[in-house]
């Protein structure tokens, strides 16, 4: 038996999106920047996918433009964005300390460039404050960019009194939706941001495929230059297959969103109650709510996060002891340490994160495993179970 608990890490893809992305890659092979039928047809795959994408997050197709992934969207949102107001002084970027590395060490490279940066803290729930961006906001303020959802502890941010405060002060607002979408509504209307990224394989498409959506109107500098590709805002030719894919996985999630979180909510949490329960010195890291619904972090007293998801996948149960990125370092997850809680505990959590094949059963099994690996690996550590 072979569970996977690490859907915040990547999806299993679709199999209609694959039938799709197969389909694509053999039969409209055009350039979508070609005239001729071949490349018509390949620029119409584009379309019904930008418009998929579009819909999926209250966007118009033409804001939407196709990345190599959440990576690259964050990029071009701080990068191109930074760039683009350069022209006003405005000398200054604002983010939080839990954002993914995507955006961190993309806000490190620009204040190498002479940027001037400042990293919002967050309380012991990890939630931002809107008073903590206000103090924080000047005059120079060129960029805010805040994540929806966090990847590790899947608390979801205030973004839209966020948006409202960095504009009340002329700043441009990002947020990385990386692992908001899909999961919970996401509409950019609603959430009154200038820009927002997203990644296909984090809701069963493919990776190698993501969008900056960037609201009409908003300055933001190419950073891949070249061709004309996506309205002269990323140069090179589209990855067609991928965002075929990317489409259809979109279409998918807008159908299934009403019915899959509450059904992955209702598992994730019979499963936190029930660790709670019955193996004692455990809690959930993070506020309970608003959060994604498929996502939990739990701290195991006296156990190493490490040798805990070695043992569970012995038993075939795939967790993660936080963003995928810093897993199999044994660093401390810089999203817990930021929440201010104790070394110990910063090291000894799981993140666990559901998707649409869990079941009942996988989540019976999971429960059943688990006290008893925790008990051994316990008695290792001298701890009293
Ligand atoms: C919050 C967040 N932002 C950005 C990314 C990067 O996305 P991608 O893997 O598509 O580059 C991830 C992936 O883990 C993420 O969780």
């Amino acid at each position: 038996m072979r569970i996977y608990f690490d859907h915040n890490a990547t999806t299993p893809v679709d199999p209609a999106v694959v039938d799709r992305m197969r389909a694509v890659l053999s039969e409209d092979f055009g350039n979508a920047s070609s005239v001729h039928h071949f490349g018509q047809r390949a620029k119409g795959v584009l379309d019904d996918a930008r418009s998929a994408v579009a819909a999926l997050i209250g966007g118009e197709p033409s804001e939407v433009v196709f990345t190599s992934g959440g990576t690259e969207a964050d990029n071009f949102a701080l990068r191109g964005a930074a760039e683009a107001l350069e022209p006003t002084g405005r000398r200054h970027l604002i983010a939080t300390g839990i954002e993914h590395e995507a955006v961190l060490n993309t806000l490190k490279a620009l204040s190498r460039r002479g940027w001037t940066t400042t990293l919002l803290p967050v309380d012991r729930s990890g939630i931002v404050s809107v008073d903590a961006l206000t103090d924080a906001l000047t005059d120079n303020t060129a960029v805010v960019s805040v994540m929806h959802a966090n990847n590790e502890i899947g608390t979801v941010q205030p973004i839209a009194a966020l948006a409202e405060a960095a504009h009340a002060r002329g700043a441009v607002f990002h947020t990385d939706a990386v692992q908001s979408v899909a999961k919970i509504p996401v509409d950019t209307r609603r959430l009154g941001v200038d820009l927002l990224s997203l990644s296909a394989h984090k809701f069963y498409g493919p990776k190698g495929a993501g969008a900056l959506w960037i609201k009409r109107g908003t300055r933001v500098s190419a950073i891949l230059t070249g061709g004309k590709h996506e309205r002269n805002r990323r140069a090179g030719t589209e990855n067609e297959p991928a965002i075929a894919g990317y489409g259809v996985a979109a279409q998918l999630a807008t159908i299934k969103l009403a019915t899959e979180s509450p059904r992955l909510a209702a598992l994730r949490d019979r499963l936190e109650e029930t660790i709670l329960l019955r193996v004692n010195g455990t809690a959930i890291n993070g506020v309970r709510d608003p959060r994604v619904p498929n996502t939990t972090n739990i701290s195991f007293e006296g156990i190493e996060a490490e040798s805990l998801l070695i043992a569970l996948d012995l038993e075939g149960i795939a967790v993660s002891t936080g963003s995928a990125c810093s897993s199999g370092t044994l660093e401390p997850s810089h999203v817990l340490r930021a929440m201010g809680l104790p070394a110990h505990r910063t090291q000894n959590s799981i993140r666990i994160s559901l998707g649409s094949g869990n079941t009942d059963a996988e989540i019976d099994y999971f429960l059943e495993r688990l006290p008893q690996v925790v008990g051994k690996l316990r008695t290792v550590t001298g701890m009293r179970r």
